[in-house]
């Protein structure tokens, strides 16, 4: 793998008073912002302190590309619109985890090997049993995830890059056998096997929506919507679930526990929970005339509620992938049919309303990536509860390939963030009156 390093451009000059200027290197990569490196700072005695780490880099990567200002977002240098409309997911995956877009034997090599690794082991079946049918399936998920870490311990080398791919194949192969199974599980229907005449998506909806009992036919616009959703969540930069892989597998850790790391940081509403918690938002509006009344909640600094779907760390106008899934979710109720869908009529409102609203005009808060996408699965038939589930699937591929990328890179270390401790200073364990009591009556009797 090329070793592509940040170019050095210039040096910045610390001025702290009583001591000589510090100078930090300025780096530059490919795209994007100068980077001021504080790697020195350590040897000086010095932390940078920044909670959330809105103004750090963790690392360097050339996965993918975001410019929030502009709504740009790049997967190894391709527009997550092109994607979206001109290739599919499997393609995607292999271009975020090898760097290039399959040719056509590339491609077919890739899917059959995808295809052939859909199947857990029977086993695993049983670990299903130990939660309750109504279970977050989310849970399911991290626990099940994990668990293939038990299955793969032993014939995983981590630093050898064939074994680092098998497992990215693993994975992504079997992460929608595992989301439909728990789907299966909390309707008490039987779990359906994956079928290998099926593409990736049209294979998920199958064993979704299938029963041994009849056949169910994979209606091709709605595979084809399913995909398009696959491939806008594949792989978002540093986002907080790929950032908890990374530090996962920064210790060496198997891959498969460092997927379900982030698996649960995923779950969380203010990442990929949004999704769920957007839909039952929407849900609980029910109306348009209530909307001005959930705005004023979101605006309210004494109410925890916010808009979900609005908003993000990174984007500070709209957020690209909302905008081919606005387009996606038109394409899919046209082919179902469905004309007045009382919650799409909420969400297009709601995003009319917000766009004029001055409090998030101020605030660059624009619809994401969960807005749109709750109403596209609610009317595929997916319940609510599965959407992050959804988003997990989709971005296995993100995540195995910044775990590989990180692999591949020399100045990976180990991630140990430190702190600024505002803590008691340092103090003795005072002795209890009775023990200096006692104290004092030994002291006395020894003179
Ligand atoms: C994803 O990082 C990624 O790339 C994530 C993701 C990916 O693909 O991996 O893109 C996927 O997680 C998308 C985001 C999904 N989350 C939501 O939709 C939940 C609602 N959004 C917010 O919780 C929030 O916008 C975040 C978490 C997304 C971003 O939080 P930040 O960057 O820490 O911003 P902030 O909380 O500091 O908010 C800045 C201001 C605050 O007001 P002030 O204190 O300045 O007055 O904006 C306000 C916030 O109160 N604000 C909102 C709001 N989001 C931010 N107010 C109302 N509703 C909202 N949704």
């Amino acid at each position: 793998m090329p070793d592509v390093n940040p170019e050095f451009v210039k040096y910045a000059e610390l001025h702290i008073p009583g001591r000589d200027p510090i100078k930090l290197p300025i780096l530059k990569g490919t795209m994007g912002p100068e980077v001021i490196d504080i790697r020195a700072l350590g040897k000086e005695g010095y932390f940078t302190f920044d909670p959330g780490f809105v103004s750090t880099a963790s690392c360097s990567s050339r996965i993918t590309f975001i410019d929030g200002a502009k709504g740009i977002l790049l997967y190894r240098g391709y527009p997550i619109d092109q994607l979206a409309t001109k290739a599919n997911y499997l393609k995607t995956c292999y271009l975020l985890f090898k760097g290039e877009l399959p040719t056509p034997a590339q491609y077919e090599e890739f899917e059959y090997k995808v295809k052939h690794h859909t199947l857990i082991h029977e086993q695993i079946n049983s670990l299903f049993q130990a939660f309750r049918r109504d279970s977050h399936p989310m849970a399911l998920m991290c626990g099940i995830a994990g668990a293939l870490s038990a299955f793969y311990h032993d014939n995983l080398d981590i630093y050898d890059p064939e074994h680092r791919e098998n497992t990215m194949i693993r994975l992504i192969a079997k992460m929608p056998t595992l989301a439909a199974m728990a789907y299966k599980y909390s309707i008490g229907q039987p779990f359906m096997y994956p079928r290998n005449d099926l593409d990736f998506a049209a294979n998920f909806l199958h064993m979704m929506f299938a029963t041994p009992a009849e056949d169910y036919k994979v209606n091709p616009v709605i595979a084809k919507a399913m995909d398009r959703i696959f491939i806008l969540h594949a792989d978002h930069e540093q986002n907080a679930s790929t950032s908890s892989v990374r530090l996962a597998g920064s210790s060496g850790a198997n891959p498969y526990a460092c997927i379900a790391a982030g698996i649960a940081s995923l779950w969380g509403p203010a990442h990929g929970g949004a999704n769920e918690a957007c839909l039952r938002m929407l849900e609980q509006i029910g109306t348009c005339d209530r909307i001005p009344e959930f705005v004023a909640r979101a605006k309210d600094k004494n109410d925890p509620f916010r808009l979900s779907g609005f908003g993000h760390r990174v984007y500070k106008t709209y957020d690209p992938r909302a905008v081919v899934m606005r387009e996606t979710c038109h394409e899919v109720l046209n082919e179902l049919h469905i004309k007045d869908h009382p919650i799409l009529d909420v969400a297009t409102e709601l995003e009319k309303i917000a766009l004029s609203d001055e409090y998030f005009i101020e605030r660059h808060l624009y619809p994401n990536v969960d807005f749109y996408s709750g109403i596209i699965l609610n009317a595929i038939g997916i319940p609510t509860s599965m959407f992050t589930v959804i988003f997990a699937i989709a971005r296995t591929i993100g995540w195995i390939s910044h775990w590989n990328e990180m692999q591949e890179m020399p100045e990976s270390r180990i991630g140990r963030p430190r702190q600024i401790y505002v803590g008691k200073t340092l103090r003795d364990i005072k002795a209890s009156p009775a023990r200096r009591r006692s104290a004092k009556s030994s002291a006395a009797t020894k003179i």
